[in-house]
């Protein structure tokens, strides 16, 4: 049988969801344009994630440039790190993720996550081939091969830049002057909606793997001593997990518990992932993801990104494989602390202590002049590493003479001549790198699965019929109005109808053209939930009344007009 994903993506292209961008030119892999109905459902989607994730969590919302100068990729370790892994067919000469070559017919996905010469030997062990032509991809090198799109920055090439890989960089690096408008209080989280580039490999499945994509990103700084997740609000969100653990055992299984007992056992470990997963649980369900088809995946410890200590995946199910769609990554201060080792600035918020501590705190002479030529005469330097030495080990002030190294040279100082001495003091509190949790969220996958779980094929009257179940909270338009026929007065009343629906807020499509039952495939294919007819019935009828038609059931009721405005805005709102 032929699969959904086929059959959508040509409804996608055919009704204006989805296509291959620049096709006048022959199109080229990973780029896609979202048509009419696509760029609606997509910003839907994106407005749905900013209400809960911005607005109703109480987060800011930034926006960023998408290109960024090479030093914050150099600080991130993106230049380095954000490779996959390429093989190249010897007979067809395509280039290949090494974890999509294939083995009966199947991806060999652990490859990924392997040490290059490990590829090398999975590939001739498990004698993969290629996936373009079948050719055997043994003996092959395989090399690393870094995912980011360079370009440069004004005339020349002094200033190399990158279109950024993922939209949280865009927050980390202005982390000085968000931290600012959060208060310096801990935490707050920044949310950006965005596109981001990654020059994959072998960019496929439509929309699922493009080269340009859009990211709905939460970045949320908290302090990891003293800050907890509001756990009580998610603790009973009924969750389909697939820990690491389960996965690596032979019988292995998914398992079905709450957030709040995941937690507890420590199955989601970090309580600020289990809060965010439970967050996002029913917000997916809202938007039209089927739950049977939807699981959070726990990374494998070689599967991890970079930067992250711990990562969940958020999964769907399509047409028999698990594509991911969001990742929440506890990614500690890693960020923060590398741009903060790589830059200027203070990537740091002022930890205040519930009362304030009395600390003893070791100092030396500061000044260390009357030592200089014993030490080359550089002073500084022997201050310097006797206040280090002072702060990590008191004891070695405890002799008569205290060691130092300096440039791979031992020295003995008299104690007396240190100037060493312990102090109290009263310290208000501490400066801290916050820790980051991050809920990602992939828009375009979203939309793909929201399409997907919402295709359908029925029988209506004994015809074929395909239409789209979307949720209405996203579906690009809300109803469709039409003239029962070509006729002045049923199309005049029909116009109205559509714009007092317009002026309530909802999105009407008006369309006069074809027989009736041609538009109502029309709107059912696209997904529009309801569809309103103004027939001859409106026109005799003392009190008027149009017939409402209801996508999934087909089913039909008359309705006063002058009631329909309120009706229908009642059923958007659910
Ligand atoms: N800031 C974290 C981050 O970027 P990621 O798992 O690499 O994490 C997050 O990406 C989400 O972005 C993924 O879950 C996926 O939905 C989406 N995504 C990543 N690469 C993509 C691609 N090539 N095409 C479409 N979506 C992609």
């Amino acid at each position: 049988a032929e699969r959904t994903s086929e059959r959508l993506v040509e409804l996608a292209k055919r009704r204006g969801y989805f296509f291959q961008s620049s096709g006048a030119y022959g199109g080229v892999g990973g780029f896609y344009t979202f048509g009419p109905q696509g760029a609606s459902l997509k910003s839907n989607v994106e407005d749905a994630w900013r209400d809960r994730f911005a607005l109703e969590e109480g987060n800011m919302e930034i926006d960023a440039p998408t290109i960024m100068p090479e030093p914050v990729f150099e600080a991130s370790g993106h230049l380095d790190g954000f490779d996959d892994m390429l093989v190249e067919c010897p007979d067809c000469g395509e280039s290949h993720r090494a974890d999509h070559v294939v083995e009966d017919e199947t991806e060999y996905e652990d490859a990924e996550s392997l040490p290059i010469p490990e590829v090398e030997e999975v590939i001739a062990e498990h004698e993969l081939v290629c996936p373009a032509c079948g050719a055997g991809l043994a003996g092959q090198a395989v090399e690393a091969f870094n995912l980011m799109f360079a370009t440069n920055i004004g005339p020349g090439d002094a200033q190399p830049g990158y279109l950024r890989p993922e939209t949280a960089q865009g927050i980390f690096v202005e982390f000085p002057r968000l931290k600012e408008y959060a208060r310096n209080t801990l935490p707050f989280g920044v949310t950006q909606i965005g596109r981001a580039y990654r020059n994959e490999i072998s960019p496929r499945r439509s929309i699922i793997r493009t080269r340009e994509f859009t990211q709905a990103e939460l970045e949320y700084f908290i302090d990891p001593e003293t800050d907890e997740p509001d756990l009580e609000a998610v603790e009973d969100v009924e969750v389909t997990l697939y820990p690491a653990d389960e996965q690596n055992a032979e019988d292995g299984a998914e398992i079905r518990t709450t957030i709040g007992e995941a937690v507890a056992d420590g199955t989601i470990s970090s309580p600020w992932v289990g809060y965010f997963l439970g967050v996002a649980k029913p917000w997916y369900d809202a938007v039209g993801v089927d739950m049977d088809r939807f699981r959070f995946r726990q990374h494998l410890a070689g599967e991890r990104a970079h930067y992250a200590a711990d990562c969940w995946d958020a999964e769907s199910e399509i047409d028999g494989n698990w594509i991911e769609m969001a990742g929440f990554a506890y990614r500690s201060d890693y960020d923060l602390s590398k741009h903060a080792e790589h830059s200027e600035d203070r990537f740091t918020v002022f930890r205040q202590y519930d009362e304030p501590k009395t600390v003893e705190r070791a100092t030396v002479d500061p000044d260390m002049s009357y030592l200089g030529p014993e030490f080359g005469g550089d002073a500084q330097a022997v201050v310097d590493e006797l206040e280090a030495l002072a702060e990590r080990d008191r004891a070695a002030f405890e002799n008569e003479t205290v060691e130092i190294e300096l440039e791979g040279e031992a020295h003995e100082i008299p104690l007396e001549k240190t100037g060493f001495a312990v102090e109290e003091q009263t310290e208000a509190g501490e400066h801290i790198v916050p820790h980051v949790v991050e809920p990602s969220f992939g828009v375009d996958r979203l939309v793909y699965t929201v399409l997907h779980h919402a295709y359908r094929e029925d029988e209506v009257a004994g015809e074929e019929r395909t239409y789209l179940g979307l949720e209405p909270e996203v579906a690009p338009t809300f109803v469709g109005v039409f003239p029962l026929q070509n006729d002045d007065e049923l199309e005049e009343l029909a116009e109205e109808v559509a714009s007092t629906l317009r002026e309530a807020g909802l999105a009407v499509t008006y369309d006069d053209s074809g027989n009736i039952g041609r538009r109502y495939r029309r709107q059912d294919e696209v997904g529009t939930p309801f569809c309103v007819t103004v027939d001859y019935e409106t026109l005799e009828n003392e009190e008027t009344t149009v017939t409402v038609r209801e996508r999934d059931s087909t089913d039909q009721k008359r309705l006063p007009i002058d009631e329909i405005a309120d009706t229908l805005t009642a059923l958007r709102a659910g």
